[in-house]
């Protein structure tokens, strides 16, 4: 079977299904292909089901790519008040859960659904469980060999996302296509990740798996105010996902865990108010009582009353709880990650219209770009921005 389309997008996920509506309504005949069985996997696997689909603060900082300012064009020509102005038009309820996130009400498969319907209405096919073989470009158009036979178009846009969580059917198509019209590809790796420790911080950990505290994470080029959750193979929660998309392997992690007090003061203001208190009391009625145990032990810190206690201890307990010093091992991969940090070089882009630079009528939209959000809607956000600047400008 052979067909002929104006528009042929790889990836049935946020940015294609996207793109497909909104380059269908201005008239053009898409298909949108993928190998996977459903359309839309990571997005009915999002916000624990809920699918967290932007965020109210959107703004170019909240990305990380090696030029800061492709997302802007995008992101300023359908922001997250367009997505929300589509999300009411569908009479879908949401609400913010934290930090501007938005999060469905009832269940992921509303915004699935509504990405769907937008197609339908639009006229854009989406064909499922179909395998691209290869992919040659002649006589001004695209001649996609798939497992259902030969597409041709006269515009290929890639919407075929990262290499994160291959289990949802993540492959690296997009980087190998972009390779092959002569793009370079920003290295890859894993982003909002969680850590995994050393086997000696492991053991001391390990007891603490599911606590939560909140902290601050930071290195020399990020910080976020967040909680952190001890894993039984690291460290997670929110602000080790965010700063893992600022670490590189080797660096260890600064964590704030009194990020609203003065720690030292404290404990000096406490040594003369309460003098026969124990240090290690003090540091239980501050956290959790595993934790707590699990940071004397391994410091070291002596079972004295504070009264004993001299300002170079107080000095090195307050430097500890508020710069607490950590390096991870590793990440856990992409097995775990939400997103792909790194990816087809927007250099060779354009921002406006997400066409390559390179070669005529091929469009990278969504993660496969070196374009990545921090947690909380950001990378969907993305997804809707890069999809709509495409599906307006093909
Ligand atoms: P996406 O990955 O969505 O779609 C790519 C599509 O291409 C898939 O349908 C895939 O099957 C298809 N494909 C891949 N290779 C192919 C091949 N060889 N042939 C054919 N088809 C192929 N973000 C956010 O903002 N809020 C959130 O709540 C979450 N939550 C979240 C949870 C989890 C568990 C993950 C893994 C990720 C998130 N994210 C998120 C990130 C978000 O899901 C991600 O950034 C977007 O889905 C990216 O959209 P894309 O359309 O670019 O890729």
């Amino acid at each position: 079977m052979s067909t002929a389309v104006d528009v042929l997008i790889i990836g049935a996920g946020a940015a294609g299904l996207h793109c497909a509506a909104t380059a269908a309504a201005r008239g053009h005949s898409v298909v949108v292909i993928d190998h996977a069985k459903q359309a839309g996997k990571k997005i009915l696997i999002s916000g624990g089901g809920r699918c967290n689909f932007t965020n109210m603060y959107t703004s170019p900082e909240n990305f990380l790519s090696q030029n800061p300012h492709f997302c802007k064009s995008a992101l300023s020509r359908y922001t997250q008040w367009d997505f929300i102005a589509l999300v009411q038009k569908h009479g879908i309820a949401y609400h913010e859960k934290t930090l501007g996130q938005l999060f469905c009400d009832e269940s992921a498969k509303d915004i699935v659904r509504m990405l769907m319907d937008e197609c339908d209405a639009a006229g854009a096919r989406v064909q499922l469980r179909t395998e691209v073989l290869d992919v040659a470009y002649s006589d001004g158009r695209y001649q996609v060999k798939t497992s259902s036979g030969l597409v041709s178009a006269h515009k290929l846009v890639v919407a075929c996302g990262g290499l994160s969580m291959p289990k949802l059917g993540a492959t690296p198509l997009g980087y190998q296509l972009a390779e092959q019209f002569g793009h370079s590809i920003i290295p890859v790796r894993a982003g909002l990740v969680p850590f995994t420790l050393h086997d000696t911080d492991k053991e001391h950990y390990a007891e603490l798996s599911g606590l939560a505290v909140d902290v601050v994470a930071e290195n020399d080029r990020a910080s976020f105010k967040e909680a952190m959750l001890f894993t039984h193979r690291g460290l997670s929660g929110p602000a080790m996902l965010q700063i893992s998309s600022y670490w590189l392997p080797g660096e260890p992690l600064s964590v704030n865990l009194r990020p609203a007090a003065d720690t030292y003061a404290d404990l000096t203001e406490l040594r003369q108010q309460r003098p026969r208190v124990g240090l290690r009391t003090v540091i239980q009625e501050w956290f959790p009582k595993r934790l707590a145990l699990a940071l004397c032990e391994q410091q070291g810190w002596p079972d004295k009353k504070l009264a004993d206690c001299n300002n170079t201890l107080l000095s090195e307990v307050a430097e500890t709880l508020q710069q607490w010093r950590i390096k991870p091992n590793g990440t856990e991969g992409y097995r775990t990650a939400e997103v792909t940090l790194g990816g087809v070089n927007t250099d060779e882009v354009s921002s406006k219209t997400m066409e390559s630079k390179l070669q005529p009528g091929l469009f990278f939209i969504g993660e496969v770009l070196d374009v990545t959000g921090w947690l909380g809607g950001y990378n969907f956000q993305w997804a809707w921005s890069s999809g709509y600047a495409c599906g307006q400008s093909v």
